[in-house]
């Protein structure tokens, strides 16, 4: 009955997607994007496979369900019979189609169950988490979404970037961190150009669960974006956490038409304010978080 350590042991690569499953994504355009980031199973046991297998399915049955109405990306369920309750969510990225979310859910479904007999556990990938828990609570209401074993997974930074895209990265992840939590659903895919003679761009997208509130979101994604720094200036990193997602890319990894206008959510000046220091009079660059 404990919350689940993040296991640092990791997939590091996308063994799961064969050559076969790219050829057949490029030909449909579907991509659930299964690549696995993080995996963790608690240290407690069931004390009743049977009861603790009959919840589980039960809720993961009615994770489905609600994922197949196609308008959800955000799922919670319970089953409580007899000795091993089961308190369960799911969140796909909401760029994701209801077809690729459902794929995603799958896969995360069939991971976990990797987890056997633990009575808690969590599977992250690019496009979507699956956790749960023997005890409600602090899992449903959860004002606190950040939970040790938080951490940034960086895309591979051999050799140089062809395009130093840090100076983008960093202003649309500041961006994405105080917009997101202010939007409702908590979800955010944007992008940032940073004109000069490379002219690049990042691509990003911050999400929390639906369950937390504005301030457990912000303080869940001031971490992650701690994390995140970390990957810079490699060409993508994600930033992974019980109850919020961060992620950039040098390359574009949502569809166009599902970027957010996050523009109404930053404070006016928020980026970068000129302020006057009373004492010396010389302007001072404050960077707000
Ligand atoms: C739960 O589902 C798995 C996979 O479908 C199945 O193998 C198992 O028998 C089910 N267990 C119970 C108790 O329903
Ligand atoms: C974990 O799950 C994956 C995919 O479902 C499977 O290929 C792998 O063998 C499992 N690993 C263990 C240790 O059970
Ligand atoms: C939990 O169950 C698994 C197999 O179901 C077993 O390998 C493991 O030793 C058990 N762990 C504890 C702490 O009882
Ligand atoms: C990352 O780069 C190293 C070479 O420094 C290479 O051995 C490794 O296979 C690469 N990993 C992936 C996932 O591409
Ligand atoms: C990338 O750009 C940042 C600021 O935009 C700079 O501080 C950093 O030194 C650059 N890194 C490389 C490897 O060029
Ligand atoms: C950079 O972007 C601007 C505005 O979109 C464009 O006018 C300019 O040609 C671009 N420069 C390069 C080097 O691509
Ligand atoms: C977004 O564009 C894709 C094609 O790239 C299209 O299939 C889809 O319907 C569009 N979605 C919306 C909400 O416009």
């Amino acid at each position: 009955m404990m919350k689940v350590m993040m296991n640092k042991k990791i997939l590091t690569t996308l063994s799961i997607i064969t050559i076969s499953q790219i050829w057949w994504w490029a030909c449909v355009g579907a991509d659930p994007q299964i690549n696995l980031l993080n995996e963790g199973c608690s240290n407690y046991n069931a004390t009743s496979l049977s009861n603790f297998h009959a919840n589980l399915n039960a809720t993961f049955l009615d994770l489905k369900a609600q994922l197949l109405d196609g308008s959800k990306h955000f799922a919670t369920a319970q089953q409580a019979k007899g000795s091993d309750p089961v308190y369960a969510m799911t969140q796909c990225r909401n760029y994701l189609s209801s077809a690729d979310c459902l794929s995603c859910f799958a896969a995360a479904v069939s991971q976990i169950r990797n987890c056997s007999a633990s009575n808690g556990a969590r599977v992250i990938y690019d496009g979507c988490f699956l956790r749960y828990e023997g005890r409600a609570s602090g899992f449903f209401d959860q004002t606190v979404a950040t939970l040790p074993g938080n951490e940034a997974r960086c895309e591979n930074q051999t050799g140089s970037p062809a395009t130093n895209i840090t100076a983008a990265a960093e202003e649309l992840l500041m961006d994405l961190q105080v917009a997101t939590p202010k939007i409702n659903g908590f979800f955010a895919a944007s992008k940032e150009v940073v004109s000069g003679s490379g002219n690049t761009t990042a691509y990003g997208v911050a999400q929390c669960a639906e369950t937390t509130t504005e301030t457990g979101c912000q303080d869940c994604l001031k971490v992650a974006y701690t994390n995140i720094q970390s990957c810079l200036p490699g060409t993508g990193g994600r930033a992974v956490d019980a109850g919020c997602f961060l992620r950039y890319s040098a390359t574009s990894f949502f569809p166009d038409n599902q970027t957010t206008n996050i523009t109404p959510f930053l404070d006016q000046g928020t980026q970068d304010l000129l302020l006057l220091d009373a004492y010396s009079a010389s302007p001072i660059i404050q960077v707000l978080y």
